[in-house]
């Protein structure tokens, strides 16, 4: 039986993620950890520790303590707050990273961290984003990415350690919100759609971004843990994505159901230099190719459930 860690389990991706992993391998063979020492009802369904992740010796105890096989990394600062905050952002996303990477090879555990469209500056193409291409960010988050990307590689390479990952676009759910991230401006519209009919975006018009509904981020995290290796020819940092919009096309879907819903505009600078310096479309074809990745949500089926489930919840 499987026995995962995930850290970052009150994150936007960890707090779906830890349900659904509990209900595929069993409640007591997902150990959530997350820094903070309160736990959601979802995550103290199970198993949960307090855990920095940048203390290695307290992230290869708690692996150690329940026998883990699997580390599913997520704990990292997003993209706007590392801008804020670089130092902290080196420090939490690749002092994590590597005692995560540590902990798996001395334990011999599957590692599965996140990527992202961040990975890729301004000098890389701008359209089907090919999977192997330029990568010079000009952000610290891209920046901590790409040096990700790098390590999970070296140590794959060097020490045989099963790593795998997924280079995700904006991710959208009305579960958790996302925090500090470039492409929250998304989740913030549908909010406001919902509880005032207006949205002030951050992005200009015709700022094009890749973009997944969480479902169907949780499904890859699944599927790309569970391929078969052999037929890896990357291993990490595999391409992602489920469409690309703009605040426009965002706004014009969610006028099917709220026709006066309005927009205007008040680009961030900070938020849109880092959009600006990102591709406005990737190409996921070898994720398609070597582990059958595939999505089921499109903008309108997105827009849908969104707008439900956050009436529903009253926002
Ligand atoms: N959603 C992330 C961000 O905006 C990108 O990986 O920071």
């Amino acid at each position: 039986m499987k026995k995962i860690l995930v850290t970052g389990a009150l994150g936007q991706i960890g707090s779906e993620l830890v349900g659904k992993l509990r209900n595929l391998y069993g409640t007591e063979g997902v150990i959530a950890t997350d820094i903070l020492k309160r736990t959601s009802s979802e995550v103290a369904s199970g198993p949960y520790e307090a855990l920095d992740v940048t203390n290695g010796l307290a992230m290869f105890d708690i692996a150690n303590k329940y026998g883990v096989d699997t580390i599913i990394h997520l704990a990292a600062l997003l993209s706007a707050t590392s801008e804020e905050k670089p130092v902290q952002a080196w420090q939490l996303n690749i002092g994590g990273l590597m005692n995560a990477l540590e902990v798996s090879r001395s334990l011999g555990c599957q590692l599965f961290t996140p990527s992202s469209i961040a990975a890729f500056g301004p000098t890389t193409t701008k359209d089907h984003t090919p999977q192997e291409t330029i990568q010079r960010p000009n952000s610290m988050y891209g920046v901590s990415k790409v040096a990700g990307e790098l390590l999970c590689d070296y140590y794959y390479h060097k020490f045989g350690l099963d790593t795998r990952g997924l280079r995700f676009p904006g991710l959208i759910s009305y579960v958790t919100l996302p925090g500090g991230g470039t492409t929250d401006y998304v989740v913030e519209m549908y909010i406001q759609a919902v509880a005032r009919g207006k949205y002030t975006s951050y992005l200009s018009p015709g700022t094009f971004l890749d973009m997944m509904y969480m479902p169907d981020a949780l499904d890859a995290i699944i599927s790309i843990m569970e391929a078969d290796g052999s037929k890896l020819k990357h291993r990490n940092a595999f391409n992602v994505s489920a469409m690309s919009i703009d605040p426009e096309m965002l706004a014009e879907a969610i006028r099917k159901h709220i026709p006066a819903f309005k927009v205007d505009y008040k680009p961030d600078p900070l938020r849109q230099a880092i959009a600006d310096s990102w591709p406005n479309a990737i190409d996921s074809s070898a994720s398609i190719e070597q582990w059958g990745f595939q999505v089921n949500y499109d903008l309108d089926q997105m827009t849908v459930e969104m707008l439900s489930h956050l009436a529903v919840k009253g926002n």
